[in-house]
């Protein structure tokens, strides 16, 4: 259990506030645009109302930005200093943001460069992961295989997230002499899964959604069937398996390269959403591969009910073996005899760390109070798990882990910010939840802090899609506003309780765009002449910049 390194000491109560204060101090003023909502762009002035700069000079400094993101990284670090946060008074070190009389933006560049000092990355209040895996496991080997590829079947960013968050929990599991993990929010089990088959680590899997239980039920039934298959094989060499899998890795990394790229080219993603595991895959029939890859693709064309966020994913067999029952492609140097002694011990390891997988779905909805010992008989000494933790479940999560003494340490990744619930946003008022998703901590509380449905929308946004420019585009988001108008003054409506959705990808024109929508909005768009239309359009047409701008702001 000791290690060598001691585990990362977190900063005092008073460094952390100070900071926390300089954080509130830009967010007071930058709220304002974080809320303001685009499809109200027109019709609420936001332009004036919260900028004090032509669009032309704001797009001047942040595009050139946004497209080389190296470029601004420099910039930061040599305008860092100006921040002497560490020490003093942070971002009101910069120059002066927002207007102090009419509160709206006027220096778009140190608005940019204080958003960044801001993150959570550069507040200087966090623990690397690098460093905190390196403390945890001290002198220790890692117990699984470094050697293993994130793999290549699997939805690159669910892979990135799984085996990422995997490798953290089973060295704070291996830390603490730790086996049970409990995974809130588990959906469709795949961080569960792995960590029970790759770690071997017993895991029950909670959520609240019992078709999600049923479809993890299935999944988890068909990869110990996959287990099952890969034993049996006991006439095939692994080691042979093993040269089969990395050159087939080798042409699917190619042929997925390849896929990725022509969807970053083409911006269309729906023909490769629909690929299966075969489409990327050589020819091994008659193989081993073969028949794995044939169990793998009916594991993953299993339809699967998606909710909330859902990902197209699969994971390959090689990820799920333990690091012990694949054996490194050079090791075919060795002679037969010593070959075949090695893969008679491998097997045997192979079958014993199945065998000791355990993995049990289970539908409950989770709330702060939850009594976990009602719903896990056996629960002892834990980690408490969650990645994609939606809303409220994240804070509950931490809120269980402080009041539970079972529960030694707690490693969850939240999502889905919108659906927080805040204490101190006006339309909740009359509400009268006892324990709120924001904020958690006393002095927030005492601040009164609330934060807003769109700012915390925002914050959902993955920065590095928008800042590649695969947000939604200009266009979309400027026929959304100039509609919002038409409906205001045209119809007389500006509360909508039903949405347009994603229909402007279908429609052939903006004419088209309006009519569809109304239509859907359940308005009579026969009564709006098409010049009508037009009209607004080409009102609104020289200020599509000032929407391109604003929308930089992320
Ligand atoms: C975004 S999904 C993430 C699923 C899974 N962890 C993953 O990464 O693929 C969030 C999951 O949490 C579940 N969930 C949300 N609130 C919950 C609650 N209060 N108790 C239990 N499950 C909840 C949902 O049903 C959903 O499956």
């Amino acid at each position: 259990m000791a290690a060598f390194y001691p585990l990362p000491v977190t900063q005092d109560l008073p460094t952390l506030r100070t900071k926390l204060q300089g954080l509130l101090r830009f967010l007071r003023d930058a709220l304002s645009i974080s809320n303001a909502h685009t499809v109200d762009f027109y019709t609420e002035s936001v332009w004036e109302r919260l900028v004090d700069l032509s669009p032309e000079t704001v797009l001047a400094a942040l595009k050139p930005a946004a497209r080389a993101e190296a470029e601004a990284e420099a910039r930061f670090s040599e305008a860092r200093p100006l921040l002497g946060a560490e020490a003093g008074s942070g971002i009101t070190d910069f120059p002066r943001i927002f207007c102090e009389t009419s509160q709206r933006l006027v220096d778009v560049e140190a608005f940019a460069l204080a958003a960044k000092c801001c993150s959570v990355q550069n507040l200087g209040i966090c623990t690397s992961l690098e460093q905190l895996l390196a403390a945890l496991r001290g002198n220790k080997k890692q117990r699984t295989g470094e050697n293993l590829k994130p793999n290549e079947f699997m939805n690159m960013k669910k892979s990135h997230e799984v085996q990422a968050m995997s490798e953290l929990i089973c060295s704070i599991a291996d830390y603490y002499g730790i086996k049970q993990v409990i995974d809130l929010g588990s959906g469709k089990g795949y961080l569960s899964s792995f960590l029970s088959l790759k770690y071997g680590l017993n895991v029950y899997g909670i959520d609240s959604s019992n078709s999600n239980t049923h479809g993890a039920k299935e999944r988890n039934r068909k990869l110990k069937k996959h287990w099952k298959l890969y034993h049996t094989q006991s006439r095939v060499d692994v080691n042979g398996m093993a040269l089969k899998m990395a050159k087939e890795k080798k042409v699917q990394h190619e042929m997925k390269y390849k896929v990725d790229t022509e969807k970053v080219c083409n911006s269309s993603s729906t023909k490769q959403e629909k690929m299966t595991n075969s489409d990327f895959l050589p020819d091994y029939s008659g193989s081993v591969i073969s028949d794995i890859r044939i169990q793998m693709e009916n594991l993953h064309t299993q339809p699967y009910e998606e909710e909330n966020l859902c990902f197209v994913d699969a994971f390959s067999l090689i990820d799920f073996l333990p690091v012990d029952a694949i054996e490194p492609v050079s090791s075919l140097q060795i002679s037969n005899r010593e070959m075949s002694e090695a893969n008679k011990g491998r097997r045997k390891m192979v079958s014993q760390t199945s065998e000791s997988n355990i993995y049990s779905p289970l539908t409950s909805f989770i709330t702060a109070d939850s009594e976990l010992h009602d719903i896990i008989k056996d629960l002892e000494d834990c980690l408490m798990v969650g990645l994609h933790t939606c809303g409220d479940l994240a804070p509950n999560t931490l809120r269980i882990f402080t009041s539970k003494p079972e529960i030694k340490g707690v490693c969850s990744v939240g999502c889905c910010y919108h659906l927080l619930s805040e204490e101190f946003e006006k339309e909740h008022k009359e509400c009268t939840e006892e324990k709120w998703g924001f904020p958690m901590c006393q002095y927030l509380k005492e601040e009164q802090w609330c934060c807003g449905h769109n700012a915390r929308m925002s914050a959902c946004l993955a920065l590095e899609r928008v800042t590649l420019g695969q947000g939604l585009s200009t266009e979309s988001l400027f026929y959304r506003a100039v509609l919002q108008d038409i409906i205001k003054e045209y119809y007389g409506i500006t509360k909508c309780s039903q949405h347009v959705g994603k229909i402007y990808s279908k429609c052939s024109s903006f004419l088209d765009y309006v009519r569809r929508s109304l239509k859907k909005l359940g308005l009579d768009e026969t009564k709006l002449p098409e010049t009508t239309i037009m009209d607004y359009y080409e009102k609104y047409k020289p200020r599509m910049k000032e929407l391109e701008a604003f929308n930089m702001r992320h």
